[in-house]
């Protein structure tokens, strides 16, 4: 069973709630807050999350906020961090086969809930395609300053 980590703001509390749940049975899924719907700040709670993927303590991690945006441009901040900002299956499956994501981001206030667990089941279940991609991945690291 795969580990994947699940962290939102408060936007996107009631969606990860969902996901976390309905995902228990076919993933391992650790929960790295928020707890609540009270107001936080998205980029120290998503930041975080994604140096558990960094550390390796989890293979990826799904991320959410209201609108998806704010946790995406946190995560990206992160060098080795591949946040993608997925609204249906078909960007979801190709931000793992060409850009090998390892955060997939999700507006918490703007998807539906079966719309968002597809989604989610989508990127777990694409591989990697490598080969160009590879090299193209490689070269996003080279661009932190
Ligand atoms: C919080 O109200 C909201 O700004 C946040 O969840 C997110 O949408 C930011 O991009």
């Amino acid at each position: 069973m795969k580990k994947i980590g699940i962290a939102s703001d408060h936007g996107g509390f009631e969606l990860k709630e969902f996901l976390r749940t309905a995902l228990a049975g076919e993933l391992e899924i650790v929960d790295y807050g928020t707890k609540d719907e009270t107001s936080v700040d998205y980029p120290i709670v998503i930041a975080e999350a994604c140096k558990k993927v960094l550390s390796k303590e989890v293979e990826g991690l799904i991320a959410l906020c209201g609108t998806g945006i704010g946790a995406s441009i946190a995560a990206n901040r992160l060098g080795g961090i591949r946040a993608a900002l997925c609204h249906d299956q078909l960007t979801a499956e190709l931000s793992k086969r060409h850009n090998n994501a390892n955060v997939l981001v999700l507006g918490g206030r703007i998807l539906g809930k079966e719309l968002a667990l597809n989604i989610v089941r989508t990127w777990i279940a694409t591989p990697f395609e490598g080969g160009r991609h590879e090299r193209r991945v490689n070269q996003l690291e080279t661009l932190n300053s």
